[in-house]
């Protein structure tokens, strides 16, 4: 999900906090981060789409859903695992920058580059039953400049959230306050997929440092049980990425509404 490892956020994350509102998030490069990411479709992310493509397929839902994605940046493919329920998908992102990108590739068609996620999610029939991903992504998806910390409450039908909550802070009440908020916007019984870095000591995106929380198997397994029904977690081998993270991780589940 990063650029470059970052050695020595290990042991600055000990002592400063770095929240959400205090990261340089209009400093993200989205391409640099999509070179470093997504040119390449590597055996995680693969293993990630299968995951996310045959859960969505299992739901059995109707078309015509308003969907979202949640801290897209420049990554596409959580888009493009919903596509094929979707009338509508809102990507709410914060970074200008990130929006920027998204807004340019929408507007053209995506690039080539991610026919490669497509092919994986296309082994299943919805996704191949969808003529041309291309033009449908970009009549249904539009991008929003928000925050997750500010979502509306059982606003969307289904859901995706990759590298968000793990990477936007090094503080752990908003690694919580994250994915609470994500599965709080989805309508009760909404399917969703979310996506983290194992044990992340923070990253670089062209030089410039992001943070991260580190967060394992049972962090993921409380928040989200806390707001969600039918939750699997699934540990994904992966190193190859940087150095600086543990692996990656699943949550697949669907929304359940809490009274707080
Ligand atoms: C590690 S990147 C993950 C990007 C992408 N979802 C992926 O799968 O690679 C974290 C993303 O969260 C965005 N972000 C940071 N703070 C946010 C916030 N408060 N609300 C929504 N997105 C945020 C960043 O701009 C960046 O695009």
């Amino acid at each position: 999900m990063t650029v470059h490892s970052n050695p020595s956020h290990a042991t600055t994350q000990d002592s400063e906090l770095t929240a959400n509102s205090d990261a340089p998030w209009d400093e993200f490069d989205p391409t640099a981060y999509f070179a470093h990411n997504y040119l390449h479709l590597r055996a995680d992310d693969t293993e990630i789409l299968r995951l996310t493509r045959d859960h969505f397929v299992r739901a059995e839902l109707p078309g015509g859903l308003h969907g979202v994605d949640v801290g897209t940046g420049s990554n596409l493919y959580p888009a493009l695992a919903i596509l094929p329920w979707c009338r509508k998908i809102t990507m709410v992102e914060r970074a200008t920058h990130n929006v920027a990108w998204l807004e340019r590739e929408l507007a053209h068609g995506y690039s080539t580059d991610w026919d490669q996620f497509w092919s994986v999610l296309a082994q299943r029939d919805c996704y191949r039953d969808v003529a041309d991903p291309r033009a449908q992504l970009s009549a249904a998806a539009h991008v929003q400049q928000g925050s997750v910390f500010d979502l509306p409450r059982q606003e969307w039908d289904i859901g995706t959230m990759f590298f968000v909550a793990c990477s936007i802070s090094n503080v752990i009440d908003e690694f919580e306050q994250a994915v609470d908020s994500f599965l709080q916007a989805l309508r009760p019984g909404a399917p969703f997929a979310m996506a983290y870095m194992e044990n992340s000591k923070g990253y670089e995106v062209s030089s410039q440092e992001f943070p991260a929380v580190e967060v394992g198997v049972q962090d993921v397994r409380r928040c989200v049980e806390a707001a969600a029904s039918d939750v699997q977690i699934h540990r994904i081998p992966s190193d190859s990425l940087r150095v600086g993270y543990t692996g990656m991780l699943v949550a697949l589940g669907r929304a359940r509404p809490t009274h707080t």
